[in-house]
């Protein structure tokens, strides 16, 4: 990404800070619904939804990069089941996008071809292979060590997500473990409940001093594989404070189908436009917040607010994990 972009976006942070201005510098793309998994904690491939076009998405593209993009995250349901997905991530880094995307691993040996111009991969591993499969299904732990094995023999950089459940909130030890011998990076979340996106996940949620205590030794571990800020890990704690949100002002969520959200949590509690009738730049305008949350548990977004809270003072933090995540 050119320097020159890269100093405008400090300027956009700045002028969204205190003068109240929008500009697109973060698209989380939600690019199916479709999965061939069924975890136990996800929802998604129930959620059928319509699918924009190759070109669509190119346009959106092209609207993003216009209005400012600078990291463009594909997520799913399970993106490699796109035939286009080669075609989508390219166009986006021809565009000078960041590009990263998220999988639970088992099409990456095929599709490993079309992954290598990405600038992070993330595979999701929820601990040893009795607790992945439990939660994931049978073959999925082997299917996510194959991926990540491949995609490092690649030169690739692999970053692991795990949700933390009442099933392995005791295997903390193994995850970071693992992470260190794979030399790869770990970012670790809450398991989500009462979303739409989410199944009644109530016996897997662990026990809140279980929780505190595997924090904890994430943050005691000072593991440089883990990803997370302390502003983060504080927060999923009680410790911290929610930051200055900056959802549907400097980044936003976009369904399969076109429709454009401050952030995921406010889908279905919000009056979204479709870019594919209005376009990004016309449904990215529109977006206003008239309530504040009083929580929030999203990793990606809380991570852009603690970032955007401190720019341009905690610039070392930020070339310090970009450094880690490239090495
Ligand atoms: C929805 S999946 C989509 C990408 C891909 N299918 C995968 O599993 O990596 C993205 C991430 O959300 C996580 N996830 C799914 N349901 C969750 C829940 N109820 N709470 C927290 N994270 C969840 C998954 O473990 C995965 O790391
Ligand atoms: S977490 Fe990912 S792999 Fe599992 S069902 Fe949800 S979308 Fe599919
Ligand atoms: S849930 Fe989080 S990212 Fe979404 S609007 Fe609320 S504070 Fe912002």
């Amino acid at each position: 990404m050119k320097l020159i972009r890269k100093f405008n976006a400090i300027i956009k942070v700045l002028s969204a800070k205190y003068l109240g201005r929008k500009a697109l510098l973060c698209v989380d793309f939600r690019i199916t619904t479709r999965c061939n998994n069924n975890c136990l904690y996800c929802n998604v491939p129930a959620m059928k939804t319509d699918e924009m076009t190759t070109r669509q998405i190119f346009k959106m593209i092209d609207e993003a990069y216009e209005l400012g993009c600078i990291y463009f995250d594909i997520s799913g349901g399970e993106p490699l089941l796109r035939e286009d997905i080669g075609e989508i991530i390219n166009y986006a880094k021809n565009r000078g996008l960041l590009v990263g995307l998220v999988t639970n691993g088992k099409l990456v040996a095929q599709k490993l071809g079309v992954l290598k111009n990405l600038d992070t991969i993330a595979v999701s591993l929820d601990g040893p292979v009795d607790v992945h499969d439990k939660l994931r299904g049978k073959g999925s732990f082997q299917a996510a060590v194959d991926a990540i094995d491949l995609l490092q023999k690649n030169g690739m950089k692999v970053l692991l997500f795990t949700v933390l459940t009442e099933y392995n909130i005791d295997k903390v030890d193994y995850i970071l473990n693992f992470a260190e011998e794979h030399k790869v990076m770990l970012h670790f979340n809450k398991i989500f409940e009462h979303r739409s996106y989410t199944p009644d996940v109530g016996e897997m949620v662990p026990k809140h001093n279980d929780f505190v205590d595997a924090v904890k030794l994430i943050k005691d571990s000072r593991s440089r594989q883990v990803i997370d800020s302390h502003h983060y890990l504080d927060y999923l704690i009680g410790k911290g404070t929610l930051p200055k949100c900056y959802a549907g002002q400097l980044f936003c969520r976009i369904d399969p189908n076109g429709d454009v959200y401050p952030c995921q949590d406010l889908l279905g509690k919000f009056m979204a436009k479709n870019l594919c009738e209005v376009g990004l730049k016309e449904a990215f305008r529109n977006m206003k917040r008239d309530k504040l949350c009083n929580d929030c548990n999203c990793a990606l977004y809380l991570e852009l607010n603690y970032l955007f809270a401190g720019v341009p003072f905690n610039i070392s933090e930020v070339t310090d994990r970009v450094r880690r995540l490239k090495q």
